[in-house]
Formats: structure tokens, C-alpha cells, sequence
């Protein structure tokens, strides 16, 4: 059977609504793709329900959930039910291995990328968020600090990730703008749509607010549907309103691992 993530968000029963608004932007997926380079085969661990995965690629999923398996849609890539920890598949069998938004998940984040480097020939391309950048996003800094301490728990550091996965010919740190209207609904991506945190489809496709719940998210959430209703939020914040795009941490790791 497969494990579960240490965090235990309930991946196994949000399954079919997780695509109700994580639907993967086109923007991102660009930057992965571009990423991914000269890789004819990619194995996408944590794949969910197949957000990112290149369509011009061969590309084999990797998932311990059942339930974001089934909610994969029918022409995505095959999906094995397996965790990144212990994946069944020999040594350099893709050329490249990707992962978005799951690292956090792990139970093991240095068994998982140890694992990944081994299934991967060339490359590794991972998107994750830098928990140093704990202070970007004022939906934390301002109104829910159990998300910011949360989070900055549970994803990994940067050089963590970097040296886990051993680059053998270098590695890529790039930033990864989160535009105005991001079409993935993770925690950042409503940056400039305050109202959103306050949609509970919205909450439910965001694993830091299925783990804390609505007894520690709901009275941070009144206070900012007060501060929406009597104009406080934009008093504080409205300069974002100006922006179309913010850095707020989310990275994109490429590490280059033997020659082609
Ligand atoms: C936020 S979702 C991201 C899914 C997909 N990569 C995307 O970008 O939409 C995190 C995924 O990581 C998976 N996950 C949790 N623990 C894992 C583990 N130990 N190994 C691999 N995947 C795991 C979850 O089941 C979930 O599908």
C-alpha cells in the first residue's frame, strides 16, 4: 500500500475536487516544459491528477493517492500508485524526472530525492517554494501566521533540495512569477483576488487550509472579510492591485545530472 504523506493532507478524499480550481497555468507549464529540455521521457512524481505534464513527452506518473489517480483525466499520462520514497523502477530508467508542488508532501523529502536522481538520467526539474520568502504573501504575514510557520516547516530549504539531488553538471535556482490571474489555485496564486480565500472550493484545493481547518482558519478569515467589507484590506494592500505579476518564493529547480 502506498504512504501517505508525513502532513497527512487528505489527498485521498479531496481527489475529484482538487481540479475544481487547480487547474494547471499555462505560464508555469511553459517554464516547466522549457525546463524539461532535450527529455524524450519523464517520470512526474506526486503527479496528482496531471497538471504540467508535458503532452509532446513520454511521460510516466508517479502517485500514492488512489483517489487523485481516478480523478486523473482519461488521456493522461499512465499513473503508477507508488510514493516518491519507493519507486518501482530501475536505476536512469526516464531521462528526466519532474515534481511540482508535492515535495512538502513527503514523508522522507531526502529518501524522495534520492529516489528521483536515481530514476533519472539527465535532468531533474522540480517546482516548490522557498520558505525563505516566509514574509511575501500577506494573506500569511497578516492574517493566518499557522500557514507562514506551517509552511516554513514542512518545505524543505533550497540547498537541502539542491544537494539531495547531487548535480553532476550544475543547477538552475529560477524564479517562478505568480501572475494576477494564476489559473492553479495553490496558496499564493490568489494574491491579487483577496475575496478567493474566502470561497471554501478555493480553501479546499489548498492543502494548509484542509490541514488546519476551520477552527484555526475561520477567525483569521472573518477579520479579512471585515477588512474587504470596510475597505482596511485595500487601505493596507491596495498597491498589489497595480501589480499583474509577484515573486513570492515559488522556484523552479533544474539540476543537471549526468551528460546526454
Ligand atoms: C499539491 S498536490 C500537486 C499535484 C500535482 N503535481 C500538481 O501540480 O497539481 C501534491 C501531490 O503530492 C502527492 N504526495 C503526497 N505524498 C507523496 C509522496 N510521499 N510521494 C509522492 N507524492 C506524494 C499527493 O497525493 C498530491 O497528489
Amino acid at each position: 500500500m502506498a504512504r501517505r504523506g508525513r502532513e497527512h493532507t487528505r489527498y485521498d478524499v479531496i481527489g475529484a475536487d482538487y481540479g475544481r480550481t487547480r487547474r494547471p497555468d499555462l505560464r508555469i507549464a511553459r517554464q516547466i516544459r522549457a525546463a524539461l529540455g532535450d527529455a524524450r521521457t519523464v517520470v512526474n512524481v506526486g503527479a496528482g491528477t496531471g497538471a504540467y505534464e508535458p503532452h509532446d513527452l513520454e511521460v510516466t506518473a508517479v502517485e500514492p493517492e488512489a483517489a487523485m489517480i481516478a480523478a486523473r483525466p482519461p488521456a493522461a499520462a499512465p499513473c503508477v500508485l507508488a510514493a516518491a520514497e519507493s519507486m518501482p523502477f530501475a536505476d536512469a530508467s526516464f531521462d528526466a524526472g519532474m515534481a511540482v508542488l508535492t515535495l512538502h508532501h513527503w514523508t522522507d523529502v531526502t529518501a524522495g530525492l534520492r529516489e528521483l536522481r536515481w530514476v533519472a538520467r539527465r535532468r531533474v526539474v522540480l517546482l516548490t517554494w522557498d520558505p525563505e520568502f516566509d514574509d511575501a504573501l500577506w494573506l500569511t504575514t497578516d492574517y493566518l501566521p499557522a500557514i507562514r510557520l506551517r509552511d516554513r516547516a514542512i518545505f524543505p530549504r533550497l540547498p537541502h533540495v539542491v544537494a539531495g539531488l547531487q548535480p553532476q553538471r550544475g543547477f538552475m535556482i529560477d524564479p517562478v512569477l505568480i501572475v494576477h490571474d494564476c489559473s492553479d489555485g495553490f496558496l499564493g496564486a490568489w494574491w491579487r483576488r483577496p475575496e478567493a480565500y474566502l470561497d471554501p472550493a478555493v480553501q479546499t484545493g489548498i492543502s494548509s487550509f484542509c490541514e488546519l481547518g476551520p477552527k484555526v482558519t475561520g477567525p483569521p478569515l472573518a477579520g479579512l472579510a471585515a477588512d474587504l467589507e470596510s475597505g482596511e484590506w485595500e487601505r493596507r494592500f491596495g498597491g498589489l492591485l497595480e501589480l499583474d505579476e509577484l515573486d513570492l518564493g515559488y522556484r523552479l529547480v533544474t539540476v543537471e545530472l549526468t551528460a546526454p
